[in-house]
């Protein structure tokens, strides 16, 4: 258990009445906690949200030794404020500090932490339809050191900033763009933990992308560029042929937590459900013989979102007709009502903040 000290913002902000965005509005208070080697985690405090002082010397600037999680507060319709699957986020904060080197952090205390930064800022979970609060967990480097070695000091920091739809296109389908020069990752390398590094390296394509009119990159294995991996900001399903298929973690994907989630549940429904390698051709060859029946990526701040439109080289092929399909319209009703409180909690997924 944490001993969380709490310090009151005096000049708490006005909330945002207009569209909230997706990442631009930040709450009044942060939570915080240091990392010292032979110490361990100490000082877990809330404090109100602000600038914070470095050293320019400070490790993280110079070898992007940090991580980062992402994950939402719900309003329901009962007045609780929920949290869905922290526990999981908790796991893979693990994972990713093991790769990155970084201290473990006992997953019960980042559960604490952030229930008790939610639960101080809880006035500022948004209650509109498709709206939540976004928690963003992420721990830095801070040693004051240009060598390349792990840091001995760290900062755990958690920020909230209330968030609408992450694609401005809300449910409506979003077109993407199959990359088939620039990769995200390799087996090996960093591809399955959530490190800035890996989103520094999405951002060349992603341009690329924008450029072309299309809203995220798709990203092809590293070795071959011929198997499907996953979205910049997302995982990725496809239906083919009534079944559903999503890429196997091979260790360059992000186990997320979405994907497990919707896995769990279309399995529960009875469809068939397999996690494989999936071929750029294999999918071109299903769009064209009518097969590829939908296309939705899943992930904390995209939740489901229906695919327009697969750009791959010349070939841009359109999903169904165009519009939300019948399994993506479903997950998506599913999990939302899962996660606000409005539908039963089979699996245990959802916990409230007290
Ligand atoms: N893949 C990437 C690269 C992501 O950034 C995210 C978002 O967190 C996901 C997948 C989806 O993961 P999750 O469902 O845990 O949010
Ligand atoms: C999330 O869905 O939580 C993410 O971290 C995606 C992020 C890169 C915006």
């Amino acid at each position: 258990m944490l001993d969380i000290k709490i310090e009151k913002t005096k000049n708490p902000k006005a909330k945002p009445t207009g569209p909230l965005g997706f990442g631009k509005i930040f709450t009044d208070h942060m939570f915080i906690m240091n990392y010292t080697e032979g110490k361990g985690w100490h000082d877990a405090r809330i404090i109100p949200f602000g600038n914070l002082e470095f050293s320019p010397a400070s490790m993280v600037f110079h070898y992007g030794q940090e991580m980062f999680e992402g994950l939402k507060a719900y309003r329901g319709d009962d007045g609780n404020t929920y949290l869905f699957r922290p526990d999981m986020n908790a796991k893979r904060t693990n994972a990713t500090n093991d790769r990155l080197c970084i201290p473990n952090l006992p997953e019960e205390d980042f559960v604490q932490a952030v229930k008790a930064i939610v639960k101080t800022d809880e006035d500022w979970v948004p209650t509109e339809k498709g709206t939540s609060l976004y928690v963003r967990p992420f721990i830095i480097a801070t040693d004051d050191f240009l060598g390349v070695a792990p840091s001995k000091t760290y900062l755990f920091i958690i920020i909230l900033s209330p968030s609408g739809a992450y694609y401005a296109s809300g449910l409506e389908p979003v077109d993407i763009w199959i990359e088939d020069d620039y990769v995200r990752a390799v087996k090996g390398g960093m591809g399955f933990a959530k490190t800035g590094g890996n989103y520094a390296a999405s951002l060349a394509a992603q341009v690329k992308a924008h450029d072309a009119g299309y809203s995220q990159v798709l990203w092809l294995d590293g070795v071959e560029r011929k198997y499907i991996e996953e979205v910049g900001a997302m995982n990725i399903f496809f239906k083919i042929d009534g079944e559903i298929v999503t890429p196997m973690l091979n260790g360059s994907i992000l186990p997320g937590i979405t994907r497990d989630s919707v896995l769990t549940l279309c399995r529960d429904w009875g469809y068939k459900v397999s996690e494989r390698k999936i071929s750029v051709d294999e999918l071109i060859e299903a769009q064209k013989s009518g097969k590829l029946e939908e296309v939705f990526g899943t992930g904390t701040a995209a939740v489901i979102s229906p695919v327009g439109k697969l750009r791959y080289k010349d070939d841009v092929m359109t999903i169904g007709d165009g519009s939300i399909g019948e399994v993506s319209q479903r997950l998506y009703d599913t999990v939302t009502g899962i996660q606000t409180g409005k539908l039963e909690d089979k699996f245990n997924w959802r916990q409230t903040v007290k």
